[in-house]
């Protein structure tokens, strides 16, 4: 990925940073997207989840995990004694829903990722977040680089760090809808996060 214009994003305040992202043209999602989502939660928050990207309904309705995968990532937090937008923030690797040719959800291109990028640095740089937990492969590898073939499975159960920052990986709530088995480790990844916190 060729190297992208910061625009300033890297000394914006959280208000400007949430207008840029509401009017961002960085990438083509622009092109397509009823609502850029920025993400939910205070600026105090202390813990950072982080998902891939806006789907339908999160597009429709400007906020992230607000559907099937949403409600699961919120029970997720209620088990670990946490509720959306209270010390919680919520964010997503790209603000704007990629869809595939057939307006059908798909994940978001490298491209993509890096146009988005520098809104997430400064959203952390910002929160300054005591624990963030990578929903997913995008999130992961967004947040911690590495080789594009790394699997959740081959980064769980191992503390990373963005910055200093302790990053957890864990599965996305979307696989888990699909792989229920896998609940019971991705719990274990969130015990591991709430260690991290402690
Ligand atoms: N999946 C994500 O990764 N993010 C959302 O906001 C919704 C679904």
């Amino acid at each position: 990925v060729t190297h992208i214009a910061d625009d300033g994003i890297a000394d914006m305040t959280w208000p400007e940073l949430k207008t840029a992202v509401a009017s961002c043209t960085r990438c083509h999602l622009c092109q397509t997207r009823t609502n850029a989502v920025f993400g939910v939660g205070d600026e105090k928050a202390r813990w950072l989840f982080v998902g891939e990207g806006p789907g339908r309904n999160e597009d429709k309705q400007g906020e992230p995990f607000v559907g099937p995968a949403g409600k699961l990532l919120d029970n997720m937090l209620l088990a670990m004694a946490l509720k959306r937008g209270e010390n919680t923030f919520i964010a997503n690797v790209v603000k704007c829903r990629p869809i595939d040719s057939d307006g059908k959800d798909r994940a978001p291109t490298a491209e993509e990722s890096a146009a988005c990028k520098p809104y997430l640095e400064r959203q952390i740089a910002l929160l300054k977040p005591v624990t963030i937990v990578a929903l997913g492969k995008v999130a992961a590898l967004t947040l911690l680089g590495g080789d594009p073939k790394t699997s959740v499975a081959a980064l769980r159960e191992q503390l990373h760090h963005y910055g200093n920052v302790p990053v957890v990986a864990t599965y996305h709530p979307a696989y888990l809808l699909r792989k229920p088995v896998d609940k019971a480790k991705s719990w274990r990844d969130l015990c591991m996060a709430a260690d991290a916190y402690a």
